[in-house]
């Protein structure tokens, strides 16, 4: 089995590298040629956590290889995977689908012997329809197949995520197609991993779903966190009593200053927009896109009223600048609204990320860049940690106090227990608990 893996951003790499552990032969395609060049010299160009020694060991192996020629990977593989980047396309939020048609019309003229071509990038439904088009009109005598394959790969667990998945969707209607994709992810079948085979459509919208479900659980917990703030009960065990609840689940439920990344915020707009077209509008993604948009603006309140109402001339540490621990990936992160809105109200910002530094410089500017936790609160009024690094999880009190001019920390992650920072004599300010704020007397 060979197959050729088009596109080496996140899911590319990902995919490629975990099929070629499943001993599959894997060519990934890239045209930029700084990229592959870097890739060949074993230079991963995103953090993911285990994926350079995947990388390694299957490229020592000789079952994965790296290369800018489209022709040659794609004339010998048995299946290829379009996993190009679809960015929320400029002024409408619909899914700009031009690298996913250039890719189509690249591999119509290399095809060579029946080949299956799956698209692995997120794409509104009706692009795999699109996909199949295009090849048959470049290449009426090419023996092929097009299948909706969706990912559900989170960053910072991706490879778990591939290897341990919680369904595999393969969405053909061609025996044939369903024979070679079981084939390729016969190994997850052995590990009992759910295999849904549905039609294209179904598939395309799946992954929008599942990702427009998540960004609404999310959201709705969000919600739920304010009303705990004005009812004095505690979102954290709101959570834990309904995700108890087999039907509701715990997972995603975890409040915080509103869902970012490369997925959700992107999805969200072009399902919202897709819903429209069909003349079916989705008003709770709609609401959903509106409420999270404003939640990350108003996070920046909640430090300035957590400064006293005003941080005019002072100095705030931020911890985290990621959209999510353990990824250098800031992209739509809550930071790139909070940390200009804290700039605009007057105030100096010292920030610290583990991974997210080198992305943030480039788009944040004015910042002291810190080089560790605690070098960021030396001298701040105030600290804000903004990603729940498990590096934040067990800073020292002591340290932290004699660092800050005030004992001041703002948490939208919710990872420290108020009661605990009342005991170390830190006015805490957290997310949906202020009931523990007010019963310790902050
Ligand atoms: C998301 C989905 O979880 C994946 O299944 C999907 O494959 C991926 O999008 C994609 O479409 O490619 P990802 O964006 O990597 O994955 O990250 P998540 O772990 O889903 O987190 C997204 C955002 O939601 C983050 O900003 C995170 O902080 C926030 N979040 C998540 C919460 O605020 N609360 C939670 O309980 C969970």
């Amino acid at each position: 089995m060979r197959i050729a893996m088009i596109g080496t951003g996140y899911v590319g790499l990902v995919s490629g590298a975990c099929l070629s552990q499943f001993g599959i032969d894997v060519v990934c395609v890239d045209k930029d040629r700084d990229k592959i060049d870097g890739l060949n010299r074993g230079e991963l160009p995103i953090f993911e956590p285990g994926l350079d020694t995947l990388m390694a060991n299957n490229v020592s192996a000789g079952r994965l290889i790296f290369s800018t020629d489209l022709p040659p990977a794609v004339d010998k593989a048995d299946a290829v995977f379009i996993a190009v980047g679809t960015p929320s396309r400029r002024g409408d939020g619909h899914a700009d689908l031009s690298h996913v048609f250039d890719a189509a019309k690249e591999i119509a003229a290399a095809l060579n012997g029946y080949t299956v071509v799956a698209t692995k990038s997120t794409v509104p439904v009706g692009t795999s329809d699109e996909v199949e088009r295009i090849i048959g009109s470049l290449r009426p005598d090419a023996e092929f197949d097009v299948v909706s394959n969706p990912e559900f790969l989170r960053e910072g667990s991706a490879i778990s995520d591939f290897m341990r998945p919680d369904r595999v969707i393969i969405g053909t209607e061609s025996k044939r197609a369903g024979e070679v994709m079981g084939h390729i992810y016969r190994p997850l079948y052995l590990i009992e991993t759910p295999v849904l085979f549905t039609t294209r459509p179904t598939a395309e919208l799946i992954k929008y779903a599942a990702n427009g479900f998540l960004a609404t659980k999310i959201t709705f917990i969000n919600q739920i966190a304010n009303l705990c703030e004005k009812v004095g009960a505690d979102v954290q065990d709101v959570a834990r009593g309904i995700g108890l609840d087999g039907r509701i689940g715990p997972k995603f439920l975890h409040a915080g200053p509103g869902y970012g990344g490369s997925c959700f915020p992107k999805d969200m707009l072009a399902l919202a927009r897709t819903a429209q077209e069909a003349g079916n509008p989705l008003r709770i993604v709609e609401t959903v896109i509106e409420i999270n948009n404003t939640r990350k603006r108003q996070m920046a309140e909640r430090i300035i009223d957590a400064c006293g109402g005003s941080v005019q001339g002072k100095t705030i540490a931020i911890l985290g600048l990621t959209f999510k621990p353990n990824t250098d990936d800031i992209r739509n992160a809550p930071s790139l609204d909070i940390l200009p809105a804290l700039q605009a109200a007057g105030a100096s910002l010292r920030a610290f990320d583990p991974k997210g530094m080198e992305e943030a410089k480039e788009i944040l500017t004015g910042i002291h860049w810190c080089g560790g936790a605690y070098e960021s609160m030396n001298g701040a009024d105030a600290l804000a940690i903004l990603t729940e690094w498990n590096e934040f999880r067990a800073l020292d009190f002591d340290r932290i106090k004699s660092l800050l001019k005030k004992p001041v920390m703002v948490d939208l992650r919710n990872i420290y227990n108020p009661r605990e920072m009342a005991e170390a004599g830190i006015q805490y300010f957290c997310i949906g608990r202020s009931d523990m704020n007010r019963k310790a007397g902050l």
